[in-house]
């Protein structure tokens, strides 16, 4: 940890995954009322982040500041921070460690000082920091690592705590050097609305997720968590592997495929960044996100990632390998507790097994004991809440129950009598 922020990973909404370069204060306003109304707010996800294509380049002169586009953001950045605030949230922009951001407009490269006091200034409270456009300067850790610290004393210098996130795909091994400058760095490219890397639909090649790390390669949920899953302990508070925003919501994953792939950014720490459009959220996407119980591993203050333990090869009806993988992860959480996960990545149901011997197979001297207790055994989606109450919250007609005062109290009033 470096700066005192993202203890705990952090959580909020990113427009990219959705809208792209289709970027407006209206789009920021509105979601961010809506991640309010929602109860995600209180749920923990309180960074709303403006991603590529904001800008309408620098204003004229040898140190010119990054313009905000007029059209889509008429009132100014300052103002859209300010709304942002008004609503209890903190708001977060995007810049490229380039000459460019990944859409062509203007990066920061060269303009580390001016742009982040401009961030600080509007009342920024997060960067995500992009890789396009690098100038060359990429290629060994040490190169990468000066290209990113350069904003970061930039931002250090302004005063203001802004929440540093490396966009940088995982090159250069940035789970070797980045945490002593950075609160997340990027482990792969980008992620795709796909569960599996064997889905025919996923263009990421079905080797080893390797190329994952490479950009336009654009990867499964699973190829993302299988590139991470060695680095799964250079995660400490203050400074996470970032698997990439979620998918939960945009339709390309079976409803048990976003709670996989939702449960596995929570137990490995990655932030959990919305990437939705709230506009066709349904009521299950939302009993995903808003799910208190996988919340709290993620934000288990002992700030530990589950590890994956074992990984085995599945085949499909057809005899065919390579349908997938069955895994079993475990991590320790405070207070003594652990948590497991029996991820199955493969095209039909399986019966798994976890032994006390497996889960607890790296807990050190405490093993053996750990092993030999007896232990209850809670599902953190057994109390998932109801697809009617959250469609209700989404349509806005929730009755809210005695003493209930809004509609996250309404959930947790309820999940409390159940
Ligand atoms: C590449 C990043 O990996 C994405 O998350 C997004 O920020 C785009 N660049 C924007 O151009």
């Amino acid at each position: 940890m470096y700066n005192g922020l993202a203890v705990t990973p952090q959580m909020g909404w990113d427009n990219w995954n959705s809208f792209g370069c289709d970027v407006s204060e209206d789009l920021l306003l509105n979601t961010a009322r809506k991640i309010v109304s929602y109860g995600l707010r209180d749920a923990g996800y309180t960074y709303v982040i403006l991603d590529d294509c904001w800008s309408s380049g620098r204003s004229p002169g040898a140190n010119g500041s990054l313009i905000a586009n007029s059209t889509r953001f008429p009132n100014g950045m300052a103002d859209v921070a300010d709304r942002i605030h008004d609503l209890g949230l903190r708001f977060g922009m995007y810049s490229s460690a380039g000459s460019m951001t990944c859409a062509r407009y203007t990066g920061s490269l060269g303009y580390e000082e001016v742009d982040a006091q401009t961030f600080a200034d509007w009342g920024v409270d997060y960067l995500k920091y992009d890789n396009c456009y690098n100038e060359g300067q990429s290629g060994t850790p040490l190169i990468t690592y000066n290209r990113y610290k350069k904003m970061q004393v930039a931002l250090n210098n302004t005063g203001r705590p802004i929440l540093y996130s490396l966009c940088n795909w995982g090159e250069d091994y940035p789970w070797k050097w980045a945490q002593t400058i950075s609160n997340s760095w990027r482990t792969s490219g980008d992620i795709t609305d796909f569960f599996d890397r064997h889905d025919p639909r996923c263009p990421c090649p079905p080797s080893n997720g390797i190329n994952c790390a490479l950009p336009g390669f654009h990867c499964s949920a699973m190829n993302i968590l299988g590139k991470a899953a060695p680095y799964i302990d250079k995660g400490i508070p203050g400074s996470w592997n970032d698997l990439d925003m979620l998918e939960v919501g945009n339709g390309g994953m079976t409803d048990a495929e976003y709670v996989a792939h939702f449960t596995m950014w929570a137990l490995v720490k990655s932030p959990l960044v919305m990437g939705n459009d709230f506009a066709k959220l349904g009521g299950r996407d939302l009993s995903i996100l808003i799910n208190p119980a996988v919340i709290a591993v993620s934000q288990d203050p002992m700030g530990a990632g589950a590890f994956r333990r074992w990984i085995y090869d599945v085949e499909d009806r057809d005899g065919m390998a390579e349908a997938g993988t069955i895994q079993m992860w475990s991590g320790a959480l405070s207070g003594g507790d652990f948590v497991v996960a029996l991820l199955n990545a493969g095209t039909r149901p399986r019966m798994m097994n976890a032994t006390l011997a497996d889960i607890f197979v790296d807990s050190g001297a405490e093993h053996s004991e750990l092993a030999q207790q007896s232990w209850d055994l809670y599902d953190l989606w057994g109390n998932r809440m109801p697809e009617e109450i959250a469609a209700g919250i989404i349509g806005g007609n929730v009755t809210l129950g005695a003493g209930a005062a809004n509609v996250t109290d309404y959930y947790y009033n309820a999940t409390a009598k159940s």
